[in-house]
């Protein structure tokens, strides 16, 4: 599996921070955290290390905060609900792409944390990355409900039923926060820019097989594509990493299945 991909190794700075053995003794943690501004000229890519003080329940986002807090304003990095819930907080942490502020520091079994951005997205700054190209895709599926409907039906006839059946072929789909770390798992995604991605397609799978949804006409060109749901090579990185339990790998597959069985159906 292609999880744990890392960003070009760079030699640390003159920063002073004690032995590993040292900073467990003195209950503080070393943050290991990349450090670049692509738009300041001559500011390369560097790791610069910070012993932050270790608190009970501490995860690496608050270990970042900390830093940010007390010592250098300066440092980059995304969040927002602190909880699991926004996606905000995407980074590669020891090499793993995670959430920051699901990752208890203790659960990692170490005092050497390595913080870097997520790979496969432009650095904006420090840990901070680009989502564009990502929500670009994503919205390429068009990820909501395509219904013509009847207009001629009072309300309660046009309300659109399902049986707990047809809710479960793509509720674990719904559990998606667009965090982007299947993207970031994903080899294929590393190597092909115009690849939907396991995020956008497990997206596109969530709605096809949604039994309101009459969109498959409109999302076609983009799923069977040389650059969609063919691509997936089944590495099942995605799936290893999505915080949420969501298969991306599995989606994709079944879309495959889709797209042959609706080939055939016109044959
Ligand atoms: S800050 Fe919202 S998911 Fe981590």
């Amino acid at each position: 599996m292609a999880v744990g991909l890392e960003r070009p190794q760079t030699k640390a700075p003159p920063t002073a921070a004690p032995a590993t053995q040292e900073a467990a003794a003195s209950k503080t943690i070393l943050l290991r955290v990349f450090r670049h501004s692509p738009s300041v000229a001559d500011d390369a890519p560097r790791i610069v290390t910070y012993r932050v003080p270790r608190t009970r329940g501490m995860t690496v986002l608050d270990a970042l905060l900390w830093v940010k807090e007390n010592v250098d304003p300066g440092l980059a990095f995304r969040y927002s609900c602190r909880m699991g819930i926004c996606g905000s907080c995407g980074m590669l942490i020891n090499g793993k792409p995670e959430l920051g502020c699901e990752t208890q520091v203790a659960d990692l079994g170490t005092d050497a944390i390595e913080v870097a951005p997520l790979v496969h997205f432009p650095v904006v700054r420090d840990v901070a990355t680009d989502f564009t190209d990502f929500f670009s895709h994503h919205r390429r599926v068009m990820p909501y409900l395509i219904h013509r409907g009847n207009g001629d039906l009072a309300p309660v006839e046009r309300e659109l039923r399902q049986s707990e059946e047809q809710k479960l072929e793509y509720y674990q789909f719904t559990m998606c926060i667009m965090c982007g770390l299947c993207d970031a798992a994903c080899p294929i995604v590393g190597m092909d820019k115009l690849y939907a991605g396991p995020q956008a397609l497990a997206q596109a799978y969530r709605f096809a097989v949604d039994s309101r949804d009459e969109g498959w006409r409109e999302r076609i060109d983009v799923v069977d594509d040389p650059h969609g749901c063919w691509r997936c090579e089944l590495a099942g990185s995605c799936s290893a990493v999505c915080p949420k339990g969501v298969d991306p790998a599995l989606g994709i597959q079944l879309l495959k299945r889709m797209v042959l069985r609706r080939r055939m159906r016109r044959t």
